[in-house]
């Protein structure tokens, strides 16, 4: 891409991935910049590093707007939220998940969607980084920002080696489970959890002597080098969307898209 890549950035926690992206564009290292820095957490610490970098920084407080919803003070999701829709596409919760709990599940975080992607909007990006962001995203998110056919620019780092331990504890998971090796995972945002096409991974031995605290520090050690390396990737329009055929089928999965990245020199527009 030919200009400097517009990167917005959604966060819950403490943000070294973000601190680490943005001193990736200060350094050259990405050619882009933040643009904004969004919150489901109004006292996430990621926020202040934006505020000191004179990044903007806005919060939609879930938990209220969750809240909310499921007392009944504002059922309903947003004017143009198609539950049918949505339903149809999502694989956050099963299909066969009560029906009220998973329609109560939909329309609360599209309430909460609706605001993000309203205070978005004062900011154009050209690519979503989730950086720590623990909600997950629901259709009626993503399709307001895949807007361009075959194209994916919601991109996330999940603490394990997918497409073992998603969810919200990797290197948890990773770890209780007794693995030999633990690692991250970047990723584009589809319509499941941590189910999207693999852009990248890296991994790492787990000692005898680790404990779940060293996991965790390696691990997000690489993340700050694999993060700002894919979101360059993405930069220099190197990520292709690829759909291959599964053989024999993952369940009921008989095709997949992936990630081809083409080789240094051979871009097209993301
Ligand atoms: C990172 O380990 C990231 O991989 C993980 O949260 C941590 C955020 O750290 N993300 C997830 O678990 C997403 N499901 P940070 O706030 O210091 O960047």
């Amino acid at each position: 891409m030919a200009a400097s890549l517009r990167i917005g950035v959604l966060l819950s926690g403490s943000g070294t991935n973000f601190r680490a992206i943005a001193e990736a564009c200060h350094n050259g290292a990405i050619d882009g910049q933040v643009v904004f820095v969004g919150s489901d957490n109004p006292r996430a610490k990621g926020l202040d590093y934006g505020r000191r970098c004179g990044i903007p920084v806005f919060t939609v407080d879930y938990r209220s707007v969750i809240r909310r919803v499921c007392d009944g003070t504002t059922p309903t999701g947003p004017s143009d939220f198609v539950l049918d829709d949505v339903q149809a596409k999502q694989s956050l919760m099963p299909a066969h998940s009560d029906p009220g709990k998973l329609k109560s599940f939909l329309i609360s975080r599209a309430a909460a969607e609706a605001q993000l992607l309203e205070k978005m909007a004062a900011y154009p990006f050209d690519l979503l980084v989730l950086a720590g962001f623990m909600r997950t995203l629901t259709p009626y998110f993503l399709d307001r920002v895949n807007v361009a056919p075959r194209q994916l620019r919601v991109m996330n780092i999940h603490p394990a080696l997918l497409p073992a331990f998603p969810g919200i504890d990797g290197y948890g998971d990773t770890f209780r489970y007794g693995c030999k090796v633990a690692g991250c995972t970047v990723h584009f945002v589809d319509y499941g959890e941590d189910t999207g096409p693999i852009i990248a991974q890296r991994a790492f031995p787990i000692r005898e002597t680790d404990t779940l605290e060293s996991i965790r520090k390696r691990g997000l050690q690489l993340e700050w080098q694999l993060y700002p390396a894919c979101i360059q990737l993405f930069a220099e329009g190197r990520l292709r969307l690829v759909k291959t055929r599964l053989q024999p089928p993952v369940g009921q999965q008989t095709s997949r898209t992936v990630v081809r990245i083409a080789p240094d020199g051979q871009t097209q527009a993301p």
